[in-house]
């Protein structure tokens, strides 16, 4: 009688354990997973943190990129180039909140370097990961990117200082 207990103490234990494990492994504030595409694999070239729109960014770049950006050859950057902006909206981390750390996937916006394909925006086409899948935009839409794109025109459209490379 007394082993059964002791069994049935144990399993109580290890349940509640192990529910506990669980609750601590799927908390709200842990970011849902999301499929990305292949700049996953891509190196870093920058981060940066949108106060307004409380978004934490990490700005990635394909070979050609990282290439160039190692090379110092990134006036303009060469046909091929691809960037990817992948950002998540801000939170604090449940253990220490003086740190802003990724929370909710928020999307991830590209840009594509072809000098003859996209002449009429500076060479660079632009558009956005829909899962895995690089999706360009529409003429109209990336006439807005581009336009707030054109204040950088004498860093060929590129905001990012690669600080990584
Ligand atoms: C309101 C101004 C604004 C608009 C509109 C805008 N961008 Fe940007 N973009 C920026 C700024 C500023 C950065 C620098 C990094 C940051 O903000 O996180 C940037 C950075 C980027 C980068 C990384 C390379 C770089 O230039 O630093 C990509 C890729 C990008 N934007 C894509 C897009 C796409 C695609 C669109 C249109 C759907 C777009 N952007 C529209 C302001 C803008």
């Amino acid at each position: 009688m007394k082993k059964i207990t002791t069994a049935a103490w144990l399993l109580a234990t290890t349940t509640f354990m192990l529910a506990t494990a669980l609750h601590a492994e799927t908390p709200a504030d842990k970011p849902a997973k999301t499929v990305h595409g292949e700049y996953k694999d891509w190196l870093t070239l920058s981060v940066s943190h949108r106060l307004d729109k409380h978004l934490v960014r990490s700005v990635l770049g394909n070979d050609i990129a990282i290439k160039a950006a190692r090379a110092g050859k990134t006036k303009p950057w060469p046909d091929g180039t691809i960037f990817a902006k992948v950002g998540w909206k801000e939170r604090t981390h449940p253990n220490w909140p003086q740190a802003v750390v990724p929370g909710e996937f928020a999307g991830a916006e590209a840009m594509v370097k072809d000098s003859k394909k996209f002449a009429e925006t500076g060479g660079w086409g632009f558009g956005h990961w829909e899962g895995d899948k690089l999706v360009m935009n529409d003429k109209e839409k990336s006439a807005t990117c581009f336009a707030c794109h054109t204040p950088m025109k004498d860093n060929d459209y590129v905001y990012t200082v690669p600080v990584l490379q």
